[in-house]
Order: structure tokens, then sequence, then C-alpha cells
């Protein structure tokens, strides 16, 4: 992972923040560039406000001066890391175990941008282990659920999310069909959120040896 790449990504990605918008932020090492740049032109001016994905992001965002604001119905932009994304878009995320409120801000949001250095772009999702947030209660009957459809969970050892949740961090077959997995994940009662992002990501930049390349849905490469 590198650095200066993390922040080269994210510095491009603030770049489509305009005057009057509500953003969403993010949660990671990635984000917190994207975090600390708005802090930057927030303090310069730059009237904005923004919803966090996480209780760390609100902190630094707060810290940064940036206005936060509870969750609305509708963002215009977030701006998030991610621990693999592929040419077409699709995403894993919640290695920070942010993603069951990180997938409300996304699908709320009218563009969702992926900020990644090199290291997370892949030929293919699938080799990051998929998170799987879960209502405790009911921690035994997902855990048996997401074996079944071949996950090997294991139980996050020392993490409860946001929420007060465990997860259940997920290794599926390489050759397994996502949406297909997505669907069979969000309908087990009981599961609260998973990390699979097939459809909210619009675009992606992502920086390699200082080179920013950005990813847009619909276009050829992605
Ligand atoms: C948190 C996430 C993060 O965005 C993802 O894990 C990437 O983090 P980082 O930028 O630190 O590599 O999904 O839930």
């Amino acid at each position: 992972m590198n650095e200066s790449d993390k922040r080269l990504a994210a510095l491009a990605a603030v770049a489509e923040v305009r005057p009057g918008m509500i953003v969403g932020l993010g949660t990671g090492s990635t984000a917190a560039f994207a975090i600390a740049a708005l802090g930057e032109q927030v303090r310069a001016g730059l009237q904005i406000q923004t919803v966090a994905t996480s209780l760390a992001t609100e902190a630094s965002a707060r810290e940064a001066g940036i206005p936060l604001i509870e969750m609305p119905a509708r963002i215009d932009l977030t701006i998030d890391g991610a621990d693999e994304i592929d040419a077409a878009l699709n995403a894993i995320k919640g290695a920070g175990g942010a993603m069951l409120r990180e997938k409300v801000v996304a699908a709320a949001s009218e563009r969702m941008i992926v900020i990644a250095d090199g290291s997370k772009r892949v030929a293919a999702i699938g080799a990051a282990k998929i998170p799987v947030e879960i209502l405790p209660f009911a921690q035994a009957f997902v855990a048996a659920r997401l074996a079944e459809l071949g996950g090997a969970p294991i139980p996050r050892a020392g993490f409860v999310s946001d929420q007060g949740n465990p997860i259940l961090d997920c290794r599926f077959p390489a050759d397994i069909d996502h949406a297909t997995l997505a669907a069979a994940i969000d309908a087990i009662p009981g599961a609260l959120g998973q990390g699979l992002f097939l459809t909210e990501v619009d675009a992606a930049y992502i920086a390699t040896d200082g080179v920013v390349t950005r990813l847009e849905r619909g276009d050829a490469s992605a």
C-alpha cells in the first residue's frame, strides 16, 4: 500500500466536490486523505455538508472543522475506499467494519466514488474476505447459513461495529457468482449488511506509482 498514491486518488475525487453539496465521507486510511483535503477547503471557505460513514470518520471530520449532518434521504457525492475493486466497478468493502453504514450512504448517493491505491485493483473481486455484520441474537444461525453458502465464516475477534454488532468474515470460493451471493446473504434474517458493493460504485480513482486512473461505470473499460 502506498500512502502517496492513496492521497493522489483522494485529491482527484475531492476535485469533484462543488459548493453546496452534501458529501458522504468514507471510512479508512484512504478516505482519511479525502477528509483532510476537504477540511483544508472548508477552512478556505468551501461550503458543504457531510455525512460520516462511521464514528471514526465523524470524529476526523469534526476535528477538521467539516460540517456534519445526520443521514439525509439523498446525498450528492460520496467518496470512500475499498478493499478490492475490479474494472467493472464491483468492490469489496468492510475491512474497517463500516460497510453497513457505508452501503446506506452509497445507496443514497447520486454519485459514489471509490478511491484506492493500485494494490486494491484486481482482475476480479473475490480474494478479499467478505464481511457480514450480524444481529448478536442471530449469530449462530447466520453463521450456519453463511457456511451453507460456502463462506467459512470467522468471527472478527475483539470487534464490534459502530452499531454494537459482531462481524463474520467470510471466504467464499473464488468462482462464486457475487450477485447471487449478495442476494442470498441479504435474504438471511439477522444478517444486517455485507461488504459486496456490486451496483453502488459509479466511478473510481485508482493511483499507481503516482498516476491516477479514472474508471467510470458504463465506460468501455468499466
Ligand atoms: C471500511 C472500508 C474501507 O473503505 C476499506 O477497508 C479500505 O480501507 P483503507 O483505505 O484503509 O485501505 O470499507 O469499512
